[in-house]
């Protein structure tokens, strides 16, 4: 499908959620900045540059302003785990963005720029996303847009999980995602979050996380693969 994306920009926060992608990268260069490695590249293809961020707002934050400003990337992708929260969903299911805001920020923010409480993934990626998520065989759980929420912090408790439900009624929780749609928003330039579940941030979540994040990573770098297949 046409996305008019002539250079992509790929982050993880996890090597687990870059691991597939690396492994078909066809890599030309190399760079070591920020505490980790920006590999440039191809995958199908496609003019790539995909790094492991690190976790949270600020490694987000950092490495998705470099790959857009310095890089050349014209879009960005952020593919991994998440814990989900609304209802239905499970372990092994899949949230695409519809749109991110974090779940650990003073309503006074919203004064300011880019004052916006939500930031809403770029609708033609959108779509390139759901054409991958429909195709049969490739999902091992369900797939739907939703809300993500961002904050820093692993929600791991059924009572903090309650108050952020409350607060932004998002469909699963992270650490990046809305960080790296924010520079992408200030950017001007679209944005996509694909977030397996690893866990239902809820008072078993540690040990679920243990459990499915490998599979629940893979998952979502094999749907950007997806997405890098059809592109054109
Ligand atoms: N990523 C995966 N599971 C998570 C959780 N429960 N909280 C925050 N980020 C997560």
């Amino acid at each position: 499908m046409k996305t008019n994306v002539t250079c992509w920009g790929i982050l993880g926060a996890l090597d687990r959620e870059v691991a597939l992608l690396r492994e078909q990268m066809q890599v030309e260069s190399t760079e070591q900045l920020l505490g980790t490695e920006f590999l440039s590249g191809t995958i199908y293809g496609q003019k790539v540059v995909v790094a492991c961020c690190g976790i949270g707002k600020v490694n987000a934050t950092a490495c998705a302003t470099y790959l857009l400003f310095a890089k050349g990337c014209d879009a960005i992708i952020n593919a991994g785990i998440a814990g989900g929260v609304a209802h239905g969903l499970h372990t092994l299911d899949v949230v695409i963005s519809r749109e991110l805001c974090f779940h650990d920020q003073d309503a006074v923010m919203l004064k300011y720029f880019p004052a916006r409480q939500f930031f809403e993934a770029d609708p033609t990626l959108r779509k390139c996303c759901a054409e991958v998520c429909t195709q049969p065989g490739l999902l091992t759980g369900k797939w739907r847009e939703g809300r993500i929420a961002t904050g820093d912090k692993f929600v791991a408790d059924s009572a903090t999980r309650d108050a952020i439900i409350a607060a932004v009624a998002p469909d699963c929780v992270e650490m990046e995602g809305a960080a790296i749609a924010h520079v992408a928003f200030a950017a001007g330039k679209p944005c996509l979050v694909i977030r397996t579940m690893s866990d239902c941030a809820d008072d078993d979540a540690t040990t679920t996380y243990d459990n499915f994040l490998e599979r629940a990573a893979d998952q979502s770098a094999r749907i950007v693969l997806g997405m890098l297949k059809n592109a054109d």
